[in-house]
């Protein structure tokens, strides 16, 4: 049973350049390193992330504070300290912490640590990273074996708005997803043509270099979102593809960021809720959309009731539902996602892992999801670090999709190639 011997942290830069935290933990006989991601369109209901709130330090960004307290109070109470499982862990860092959203310790701090020991463990027991978190899910008929698991398929940013792209659009990501790709390795190829001829489109529309906004989508000025998606579509079809039968499109609106009381500030158009949802629905009519993201605000769940109960049966461009997706909705906080459950509120989950602050929360909202039958995305953040833990997530919790952003910046590079690796050496595929 692993004894943790130490603790150390570290104030490291995200993808942004603003600090974030790094944490290592030393077993007995495993070692392990983990960073943390960073969100800017966050939820409100998030757990904390602890910052310093000096103004002449990085902007208040610094995080010296959660730094110390791994270094601190949390090495001070974990070291020498037995624990079997990563529940045991996790149990403790919320006792020490005491709080309901992790704001004394920070669910940065808590988070970094408890991502390190679960590769410590791993390291520990010489097992893949991605069998070590299937383990950790009840799904996991046979612990740390294969079977049973999969790769997650992609769905790639192409073009960005909203709080990533300095708000010129409404809408926050416009993702392709290469549907009939068999392998990561060919998801990949495809997206790499269809994004140098969206690259190419935008020059020629709008005179837009290949510029790119935080997750590396392109991000021209687009006179209406129904551009966003008409211009993703053509830059499919240029790239010598069907749209709506080898990739399709994935929506991330993220509509709490231009929701004002009551109402959905599109561009210059001032919606109601049902107006919102009229929109969203020309949206599915008129392009191959597979899922959408935060189409309603993160409050408004009378209106998600109703965009569930007018879209979720529509067909789909790849047969099934299509997702109606909740991000800053449910911010994988288990207490939300049993409320978007009995409210019918959405039918997917988008995990984001810092949303909630430790290993073992985030499974819980896995389980949730799972067993009311929705589909699961795993996703990063828009401030990222070069850490590839994201990918064996995704591949250990079975996630029907993984969001990482584009294919042109090394923190999501990271990912993507774990995820080649991990095609390569175990064998794993798409389902
Ligand atoms: P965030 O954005 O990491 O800035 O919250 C990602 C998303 O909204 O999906
Ligand atoms: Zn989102």
């Amino acid at each position: 049973m692993p004894i943790i011997r130490r603790l150390a942290a570290f104030e490291m830069l995200d993808s942004r350049g603003r600090p974030t935290v790094q944490a290592t933990c030393v077993l007995e006989y495993g070692k392990g390193t983990a960073s943390v991601p960073s969100g800017a369109s966050t939820g409100s209901a998030e757990a904390l992330e602890l910052r310093d709130g000096d103004p002449k330090r990085y902007r208040g960004l610094g995080c010296r504070k959660a730094v110390a307290n791994i270094n601190g109070e949390i090495h001070a109470m974990l070291q020498g300290q037995r624990f079997s499982t990563q529940a045991e862990l996790d149990a403790m860092l919320l006792e020490l912490d005491g709080t309901p959203n992790k704001s004394r310790l920070g669910a940065n701090a808590i988070l970094a640590v408890s991502l390190a020991f679960a590769r410590a463990f791993a390291a520990e027991h010489e097992l893949d990273l991605f069998l070590y978190f299937a383990a950790l899910t009840e799904y996991a008929s046979t612990p740390l074996s294969r079977d049973g698991l999969y790769l997650p398929r992609p769905t790639i940013n192409l073009f960005s708005g909203g709080k990533h792209a300095g708000a010129q659009n409404s809408i926050q990501d416009v993702l392709v997803v290469p549907i009939s790709a068999t392998t990561m390795d060919e998801a990949l190829g495809m997206t790499y043509e269809v994004y140098q001829c969206a690259a190419e489109l935008i020059f020629r529309k709008y005179g837009m270099r290949a510029l790119t906004a935080d997750e590396g989508g392109l991000a021209p000025n687009f006179p209406s979102p129904e551009a966003m998606l008409e211009d993703a579509v053509e830059s499919i079809t240029r790239a010598g593809f069907k749209s709506g039968q080898d990739v399709v499109l994935a929506v991330d609106v993220a509509s709490s960021q231009f929701y004002h009381d009551g109402h959905y500030q599109l561009g210059d158009q001032q919606l109601t809720g049902e107006q919102m949802i009229d929109r969203l629905r020309g949206w599915l009519n008129a392009y191959p959309i597979i899922s959408i993201e935060d189409g309603m605000a993160e409050e408004d769940w009378e209106h998600w009731t109703k965009l569930v109960a007018t879209v979720a049966d529509s067909p789909s461009p790849r047969g099934g539902v299509r997702s109606i997706m909740g991000d800053d909705l449910l911010c994988t906080n288990p207490l939300r996602i049993q409320r978007a459950i009995d409210l019918n509120a959405a039918n997917a989950l988008l995990l984001k892992v810092n949303q909630i602050g430790t290993l073992t929360e985030a499974a819980e909202a896995l389980k949730l999801a799972r067993d009311a039958g929705w589909r699961v995305t795993v996703s990063a953040r828009s401030g990222e670090t070069e850490d590839n833990w994201l990918a064996d997530l995704a591949v250990g919790w079975r996630a029907d999709t993984i969001k990482i952003g584009s294919i042109t910046q090394s923190e999501r590079l990271a990912k993507y190639n774990r995820l080649l690796a991990i095609e390569a050496e175990s064998g794993l595929s798409f389902i």
